[in-house]
This record gives structure tokens, C-alpha cells and sequence, in this order.
């Protein structure tokens, strides 16, 4: 194994100071090390855009996710001696630590509500929620506009394609975000049932087991789904598969929306120039919100074949982070990366990941995007931020603005 040269920096994924304000480190680590060696944890961290662009595109089983795609300090710091195989088949766990062809047969379960269409027919209902959001706190004055506003509607379509009554959203989103605090030193794991999680999800599907209720295109997916060996998924197990659509679809999409408005109000020539044709220029302003807000900071991929980059080869085994949060700021892909510009070229976006995970709800986050951040501007004339109460709690996962208060 190589090992790369460390002169004073000293970077770790799970470090306080990294969780805190990762954004320096990636600078240094894109710079001076763009395949960083964590010895602890035994995992390579790739910074550079074209470098993660590259590795995410290989789907020959080089990279899988057999100890998940945000593993723990806890997982990482079990080294491996060769390839780590796929997990038995049941209990199953999240699909994603599978490689092909099983990966993709259960992720095609839950994908048919996310397809394009379908996601095109929630176009009214998304627009409809912005706005009962909007009527009841524009006269309150003062608000949340991370989870007040984006996090209801977001909390609220989640509900409706898990089956869930949408009185629960405020009860949804806010299991989503305790679920994601990531702990100093350890990080979250996310991909595993957090037991408040599938105390949701585990009630709708075997209320559509028992043939009762409204169908759900998620859940009866995976209730007709066989294995390979014919057999079916457990109860727990297909609410488990149903975790990328609940925590996914929760907790990303408002972060963007409120700090994408907040970077637009800080540049007011930006915002004029997006409210001079709204219809034209949210769908532009929405991708630089997306590269720039977006708040999953890395996934993780488990080493099968022996892989070489910048002189440096990954042995079966160890384990590479991506660093998307340093890729969607590197100046080899984005002219000035670390300054918003709403309408500046973007050819290539490594936010929603790329090849076989690539992000199952990119349309409708695309969608939510637009519509939430338009309904507002066509609506709040002037609004401030109170910068010293906003948050964005160290993380090394959603490392995102999860609470703006603002006042309009
Ligand atoms: C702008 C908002 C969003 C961003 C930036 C985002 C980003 C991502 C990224 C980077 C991945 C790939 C993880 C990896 O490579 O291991 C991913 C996967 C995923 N996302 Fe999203 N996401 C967003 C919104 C959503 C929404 C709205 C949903 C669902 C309603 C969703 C559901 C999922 C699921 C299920 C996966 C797992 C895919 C798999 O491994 O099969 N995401 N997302």
C-alpha cells in the first residue's frame, strides 16, 4: 500500500474541527492531497471533481456499498483484510450495500413514484402545500424558514409516498432530523433503522400486507418483490428498503431552499435579476443553489478490485470517501467556486452523486426547488435573516443550514 505524503495537515471525516467547517480542509486536501490516506479508518478520500466524477462512474464492481454509503466510525474502524462480500439476504439490510444485479432490482421497487412523470404530476400538490405553508406564516411574522416552510412540504410529500397520514410531516421531519445529528468523532448511520424510523414505516407495510388501505406504489413494490433464492421480504425489511425515500426526501431539499434564498437576498443585483422573469430563472438560480447549498458533505464506497489513482493504489478491503461537498467547490470544474453566481455555467454536478446510487429523488428535488423558492418570491416582497440564530450544526454528513430564522 502507498502512503501519502502528510506534511502538517492532518485531515479525518469525523474530527470536530472538520465537522464544524469542513470547507478549508477540502481546499488543502484538493490542492496538496487529492487521494488523502485516513489511516485510522483505513479510507482514502478523493477530492478533486474530476477524480470523484471518474470513480463514481465505474459500475464494474471495483466500488461497492457492502458496508453501507455513510458508515460510522464504528464500521470504519473494523479494518478489513481483502474484499468485504455482499450481506446475507435477509435480515435484509438497505439495498444499497448490495452490489449488482440485487442492488437494482430492489432500488427499482421503490424508484416508480420518483420517475419523471409521476414526479411532473405532483407539480400542483407541491405548489398547493407552498403555499397553505406560506398562508399561515407570512402573518406570523417570524419564523423557521428551513423547517417551517421547505421542511413541511418536503415532511408532507414523504408522507404521501410512504403511505403515512401528512398530520404526521411536523412528527416526520423532525424524527429526520434528530435521526441525523451527527455525533463528534462517530459520524451517523443513517442507512441502518433508527427503531423511531421504522416505527413509521414498519405500520404501513403490513397494513398493505393485510391487503387494507389505499395502495402505495413503494410498499406494494416490495411486498411483491422476490429474491433470488424466491424468497420475499420481511415486514422490517421492506420498511428498511423504504429508508432512502424517508430520510432522502425529508431532510436535503429545505436546507437548499432556505440558505438558496438567504445567498439570493445577499446579493440583491442576483435577486433582481432572478425576479425579472421568475418562470425563466428559478430553474437556473436552482442548480448553483444545488451546487452550492447542497449538504451531504461525502459517501463511502468499499474497495473490491485493486484500483490506482494518482499513483496510489486501494487494495480490496479499504475504503474511499467521496468528498462531494469539496467537489462542487473546486476551481478545476467552477470559476470562482466558493462565490454564488445564480446563473453561472454548470456543465457537470456531482451533488446528486453519479453512476449506479446516483440519487433516486433528483427529479423531485428538482421540482420541490423550483416550486418552493418561486411561490416565495412571488409572495415575500423583503424578508431578514437573524444570521446569529441561524444553525448549521457540525455534521459530517448533512453539514447544511437546518434552522434561518427569518423575519418578513
Ligand atoms: C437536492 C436534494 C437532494 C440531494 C442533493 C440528494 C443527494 C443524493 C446523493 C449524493 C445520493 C447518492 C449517495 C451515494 O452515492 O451513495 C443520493 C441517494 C439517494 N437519494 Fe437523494 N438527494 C436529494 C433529494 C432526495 C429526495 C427528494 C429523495 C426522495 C424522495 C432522495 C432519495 C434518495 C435515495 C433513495 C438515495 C439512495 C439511492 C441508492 O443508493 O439506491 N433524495 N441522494
Amino acid at each position: 500500500m502507498n502512503s501519502p505524503v502528510i506534511q502538517d495537515f492532518s485531515y479525518d471525516p469525523f474530527d470536530p474541527a472538520v465537522m464544524a467547517d469542513p470547507l478549508s480542509y477540502y481546499r488543502v486536501l484538493r490542492d496538496e492531497h487529492p487521494v488523502y490516506y485516513v489511516p485510522k479508518w483505513d479510507v482514502y478520500a478523493l477530492s478533486r471533481f474530476a477524480d470523484i466524477w471518474d470513480v463514481l462512474a465505474r459500475n464494474d464492481g471495483t466500488f461497492v456499498a457492502s458496508e453501507g454509503t455513510l458508515p460510522s466510525s464504528a464500521v470504519l474502524g473494523v479494518h478489513n483484510t481483502g474484499p468485504v462480500s455482499d450481506p446475507p439476504l435477509h435480515p435484509m439490510p438497505f439495498h444499497a450495500n448490495f452490489d449488482s444485479p440485487l442492488y437494482e432490482d430492489v432500488r427499482r421497487c421503490t424508484s416508480g413514484p420518483l420517475r419523471p412523470k409521476p414526479v411532473t404530476s405532483l407539480t400542483d400538490r407541491i405548489r398547493r402545500l407552498a403555499n397553505e405553508r406560506l398562508d399561515e406564516l407570512l402573518p406570523r411574522g417570524r419564523f423557521d424558514l428551513t423547517q417551517d416552510y421547505g421542511g413541511i412540504v418536503a415532511a408532507t410529500i414523504v408522507c404521501e409516498l410512504c403511505g403515512l397520514p401528512t398530520e404526521l410531516a411536523a412528527d416526520v421531519l423532525a424524527a429526520v432530523n434528530a435521526g441525523s445529528q451527527a455525533q463528534p468523532g462517530s459520524g451517523v448511520e443513517v442507512a441502518n433503522a433508527r427503531p423511531g424510523y421504522l416505527d413509521y414505516l414498519r405500520p404501513v407495510v403490513e397494513r398493505r400486507r393485510a391487503g387494507t388501505g389505499d395502495p402505495v406504489a413503494i410498499v406494494d413494490g416490495l411486498l411483491n418483490y422476490r429474491l433470488p433464492d424466491g424468497s420475499g421480504l420481511s415486514d422490517v425489511e421492506a420498511a428498511v428498503q423504504m429508508l432512502g425515500v424517508f430520510i432522502g426526501g425529508t431532510e436535503t431539499v429545505p436546507k437548499i431552499v432556505a440558505h438558496g434564498l438567504w445567498e439570493l437576498h445577499r446579493h440583491r443585483d442576483q435577486l433582481a435579476a432572478v425576479r425579472a422573469d421568475l418562470d425563466a430563472n428559478v430553474s437556473v438560480a436552482r442548480e448553483e443553489m444545488i451546487r452550492f447549498c447542497a449538504p451531504a458533505q461525502w459517501f463511502a464506497r468499499t474497495v473490491r478490485r485493486p484500483f490506482t489513482i494518482h499513483d496510489t493504489t486501494m487494495q480490496p478491503g479499504q475504503r474511499l470517501i467521496t468528498l462531494l461537498g469539496s467537489a462542487g467547490r473546486d476551481g478545476r470544474e467552477y470559476d470562482d467556486p466558493d462565490a454564488f453566481v445564480w446563473n453561472r455555467p454548470i456543465e457537470r454536478l456531482l451533488a446528486f452523486g453519479r453512476g449506479q446510487h446516483f440519487c433516486l429523488g433528483v427529479h423531485l428535488a428538482r421540482l420541490e426547488i423550483t416550486i418552493m423558492v418561486t411561490e416565495w418570491l412571488k409572495r415575500v416582497p423583503d424578508f431578514q435573516v437573524d444570521p446569529a440564530a441561524a444553525e448549521r450544526p457540525p455534521s459530517s454528513f448533512q453539514w447544511g443550514w437546518s434552522s434561518i430564522p427569518v423575519e418578513v
